[in-house]
């Protein structure tokens, strides 16, 4: 009799073993915990977790800190807020190894390599429903409404476990979060095929602005232009492949870019800074029939001249607004994966080290806005 395909043995497998906990794992283990309403976290002993039907549980080889880690372990406005139920444990940038599955698990088994997607989706209300289960209406994100991956193990849905070559080392895999930001921002509007030949100013070069500058080189960008105040990032910008950098404190980048473009502006700007002022230079810098997408998460309302653009925005369409995060949550880790097989290299991405794409998309013409719609 012949053997039966891999994927079908896998699956008997995982139905016939009652969870699969191999017998080298611990009880308990360390996890860093917020306890109390207020600045700190705890080293707590606690229970390993069992996995239950569907879920894996990974024992973490890395856990990057993104910033939404510091607004919960300094509880400041935004932690207070939206943080419910304590004590848990944070963190939400991971990857390490499967080592040990539930029922119903049966693609993943026990040594595979993961990198942790932190937003939970339900599956079942309409955007689910309709291939938009990034926008989900019942989203949970790992280490904010449940127990996260600043622990030696995770427990996480299987289909929350995207597997990794484990020729990526885990401190690389690890920040798929951040580096998925940039992905999903730079490909936002029409997608990779816009920033081939274009030129691409990427305004603010924290870690995710780094990324995309990153990412617009190895999508084939015909020049990069990093804006940036801080010198020390200025200098990673260029060595991710940033053509020029422009430092805001120093120079207009409105004149600078429109003088490295003869006058034409920008096809593609990346909003990655987060600062009012600079999402209106971003309007102001884009050439006609441009797009400007827009990551940062400015810290309140943002007042644009749009003086001059509107009649461009408006010409030929009607406006629509929607939101959106990720295209689909199951785009994120494959595309970065992807970029990376392309060009970019494990040595740039660490050298970076660290949130999740809600971009705003401004697009000149048919002036169409997206909106935040998660931020981790
Ligand atoms: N929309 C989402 O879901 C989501 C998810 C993750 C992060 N974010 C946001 O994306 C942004 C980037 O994230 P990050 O982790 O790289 O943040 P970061 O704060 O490390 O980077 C912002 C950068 O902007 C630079 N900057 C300040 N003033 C500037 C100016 N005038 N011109 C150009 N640059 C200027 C800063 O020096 C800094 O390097 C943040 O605003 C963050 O809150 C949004
Ligand atoms: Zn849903
Ligand atoms: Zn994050």
């Amino acid at each position: 009799m012949g053997r039966e395909p891999k994927g079908v043995r896998q699956e008997r497998a995982a139905r016939a073993a009652p969870p699969d906990r191999a017998p080298s794992l611990p009880s308990a283990m360390k996890a860093l915990r917020k306890v109390r309403p207020e600045a700190g976290a705890e080293l707590a002993e606690v229970p390993v977790p069992t996995p239950g039907p569907g879920e894996v549980l990974v024992e973490v080889e890395a856990a990057s800190i993104c910033g939404t880690d510091l607004h919960i372990y300094n509880w400041d406005p935004w932690a207070a807020g939206r943080i419910h139920g304590l004590p848990m444990t944070f963190g939400h940038e991971v990857a390490g190894r499967v080592a040990a599955v539930g029922p119903e698990v049966h693609h993943l088994g026990p040594g595979r390599f993961v990198s942790a997607e932190g937003h939970l989706f339900c599956g079942f209300c309409p955007p689910c429903r309709s291939g938009r289960a990034h926008i989900c209406e019942n989203l949970r994100i790992l280490g904010v409404d449940l127990d996260g991956g600043f622990a030696e193990y995770l427990l996480i849905p299987e289909r929350n476990a995207w597997e990794v070559d484990r020729r990526i080392p885990p401190e690389v895999a690890s920040i798929h979060d951040p580096f998925g930001n940039a992905v999903h921002t730079a490909f936002s509007g029409e997608g990779a095929s816009e920033i081939v030949g274009a030129t691409v100013v990427v305004l603010g070069c924290g870690p995710i602005g780094l990324f995309a500058v990153g990412v617009a080189r190895a999508a084939g960008a015909r020049q990069v232009i990093a804006v940036e105040p801080n010198e020390f990032r200025q200098g990673l910008a260029k060595q991710m492949g940033a053509d020029s950098v422009i430092d805001p404190t120093k120079e207009d980048p409105v004149a600078t870019v429109s003088a490295a473009t003869e006058g034409h502006g920008a096809e593609v700007v990346l909003e990655m800074s987060g600062v009012p002022s600079v999402i209106d230079q971003g309007t102001r810098m884009l050439a006609p029939g441009g797009r400007m997408s827009l990551l940062g998460l400015p810290p309140g309302p943002v007042s644009l001249d749009l003086t001059g653009a509107v009649p461009d925005m408006a010409a030929d369409h009607h406006p629509a607004c929607h939101r959106h995060g990720r295209r689909r949550p199951g785009d994120h880790p494959s595309l970065p994966a992807g970029a990376l097989r392309r060009g970019l290299r494990g040595d740039d991405i660490r050298k970076i080290g660290k949130g999740d794409p809600a971009s705003v998309t401004v697009e000149r013409r048919t002036a169409r806005w997206h909106e935040p719609a998660w931020t981790t």
